[in-house]
């Protein structure tokens, strides 16, 4: 049997250029380390994010770049606001082809009896319902081309419990269900999906439970196999990776990226 190589060269393994890839949650965090790591790889970003302040410090730190680079303030739970972000970046850079579903909410740890059904609600609007939101305001062109790439921040928490309170751990899940189904229905239209599952990063999501140095969990976390906390460019390589060439065969797939936290 003969095929045609994925790739012709390792380096293609991170050469992202000619690709135009979305990142929501961008302003912040693993979003941030994903607009910095795809920008060095090539590809032209639109970077979505709520926070207008935290999305033109961005664009400041990033001079070389301004030309690949598109910032627009968005809030994701809004459909206009959704419509309207991803045709000023198809606007600008005339196709997107990859999305990177980012940005999430944090649920303070809640048990189901101490979260009130607006906390509930916030926090599936925001990690579940604005993905399916921005995916399918992308798909369609995906389709016609028959050719996208879709990478969803999913969790730990998607598979088990304490990584967040009842309403995270459940919205989490749900990524996964979602990246699942997406790969079920699209992948052999020319769509790749798939989800990472962080574990503790430092971002500003973890920063309240990372404040004491010397807490059990903080203690518990560096004892993983990694031997130290995740960092947000973790994290941004593999989405990297997931959206290269060299995943070409990686479909509907939730990455566990945790350092060894769940080995045990
Ligand atoms: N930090 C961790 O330990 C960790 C672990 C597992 C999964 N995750 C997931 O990784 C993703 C990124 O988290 P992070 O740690 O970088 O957090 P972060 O708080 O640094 O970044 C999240 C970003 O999402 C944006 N956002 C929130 N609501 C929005 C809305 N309505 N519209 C537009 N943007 C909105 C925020 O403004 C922020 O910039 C999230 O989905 C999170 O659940 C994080």
């Amino acid at each position: 049997m003969t095929w045609e190589p994925t790739l012709k060269s390792p380096a293609d393994l991170v050469d992202l250029r000619g690709r135009v890839v979305c990142i929501s949650g961008a302003a912040s965090g693993i979003g941030k380390a994903q607009v910095e790591l795809f920008l060095d790889a090539g590809a032209s970003v639109v970077a979505l994010d709520i926070d207008d302040t935290g999305l033109q410090r961005l664009y400041a730190s990033l001079p070389d770049h301004a030309e690949r680079l598109m910032c627009k303030t968005v809030d994701l739970t809004v459909p206009e606001q959704v419509d309207q972000a991803v045709a000023a970046g198809k606007q600008a850079f005339g196709v997107i082809d990859t999305l990177c579903n980012t940005a999430g909410y944090l649920d303070g740890y809640a048990r189901s009896l101490d979260t009130a059904e607006s906390l509930w609600d916030r926090v599936f609007e925001i990690n579940v319902k604005a993905m399916y939101r921005l995916t399918n305001a992308l798909l369609p062109d995906m389709l016609e081309r028959r050719s996208g790439v879709i990478v969803n921040m999913a969790s730990i928490a998607g598979f088990q419990a304490g990584g967040g309170g009842a309403a995270y751990t459940s919205s989490k899940h749900a990524v996964i269900g979602f990246t699942r189904q997406l790969s079920f229905d699209y992948g052999r239209s020319g769509i790749r999906v798939n989800a990472i599952c962080p574990g503790m990063i430092e971002t500003a999501m973890t920063e309240d439970v990372l404040a004491d140095p010397d807490s059990k969990l903080v203690k518990t976390l560096k004892r993983v196999p990694a031997g130290r906390l995740g960092r947000p460019e973790d994290i941004a390589c593999v989405a990297l990776f997931l959206c290269g060439p060299g995943a070409d065969f990686i479909h509907g797939a939730a990455m566990v990226v945790d350092g060894g936290l769940m080995v045990k």
